[in-house]
């Protein structure tokens, strides 16, 4: 369990609210504390997660806050680090901007206690999946980089799936958790046509086509076994499902995925400054 401190989070945008209705959710007794520019989304902290603002008062912010999580975007990073820096000693921080490397934070943060998380948009629902990376041999003794390594894995764990990796493959995560996501909604939109050609009304085919992911998802789930292993069950002998499948790789669907996750892992990198 968490301590009863409180979770801080700077930018109450999509991605800081995510975090809190996840923890809220998990940890009922988690107090927050923010920082937001914005009137309307500090409202919304306020009414809907008994947020206490901070907003102009670094002191008090940090404070109150056990572990920072830094939720602005990317083009206002260094700004936010260059104000925050002078109260950052020896503070605990989780980054989610997407494509700053930890040693672009460690320049303005005067700590060892630094994370990584790439989420995606299924953060909002408690189903994301998150690449977790942290600070790599930070001069700290490992009993209490264990203790911030397992707070920050049950901060991830309150809005999807944790996957710890080593901080170069976050490009990686990006192409096949960040940029996936939208790929899994092209498949799920392309599968909706397929059955509208075939003459079902839109709505019935993409309520049809959810149904069939979610269902997939569900047997690889609860198995345990490989796509791959199902394939070749469903698929029988001079049936319906080979001919489709046939369908797929004559049109090199494998490869195409393969290249998009690639393509994307590349481009993450690029704005990496990798
Ligand atoms: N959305 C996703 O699916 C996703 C996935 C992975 C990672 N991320 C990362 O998550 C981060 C947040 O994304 P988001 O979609 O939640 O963005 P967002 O909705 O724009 O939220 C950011 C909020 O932070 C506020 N803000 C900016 N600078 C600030 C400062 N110095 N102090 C306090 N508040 C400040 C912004 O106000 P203004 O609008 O007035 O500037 C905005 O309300 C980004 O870095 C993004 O890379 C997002």
């Amino acid at each position: 369990m968490l301590p009863m401190e409180s979770i801080g989070i700077i930018g109450f945008g999509n991605m800081g609210e995510a975090f809190a209705a996840g923890l809220k959710d998990k940890f009922p007794q988690t107090a927050f504390a923010v920082v937001e520019k914005l009137p309307s989304r500090v409202t919304i902290a306020k009414d809907r997660y008994n947020a206490l603002d901070f907003t102009g008062d670094w002191e008090k912010f940090f404070s109150h806050a056990r572990v920072v999580i830094l939720a602005v975007k990317p083009q206002d990073a260094e700004s936010l680090l260059r104000e925050i820096s002078n109260y950052s000693e020896g503070k605990r921080f989780v980054s989610i901007m997407a494509g700053k490397q930890i040693s672009f934070l460690q320049k303005y943060l005067h700590t060892p206690y630094l994370s990584r998380f790439m989420p995606n948009l299924a953060a909002m629902y408690g189903k994301a999946a998150i690449g977790v990376a942290f600070l790599e041999g930070a001069a700290i003794p490992s009993s209490e980089m264990e203790v911030f390594r397992s707070e920050c894995l049950q901060i991830a764990g309150a809005v999807g799936k944790p996957i710890q990796i080593p901080e170069r493959l976050m490009p990686m995560m990006t192409g096949l958790s960040g940029s996936g996501i939208a790929f899994v909604f092209q498949f799920i939109h392309s599968m909706a046509l397929g059955g509208v050609k075939t003459g079902l009304g839109y709505s019935a085919a993409l309520e049809t086509a959810v149904q069939v992911v979610e269902g997939a998802i569900e047997v690889l789930q609860r198995s345990g076994e490989s796509p791959s292993t199902w394939i070749t069950r469903v698929a029988s002998p001079g049936g319906t499902t080979i001919e489709g499948l046939q369908v797929l790789e004559e049109s090199a669907f494998t490869a195409a995925v393969m290249q998009a996750v690639e393509a994307a892992s590349r481009r993450a990198e690029e704005l990496e400054g990798v």
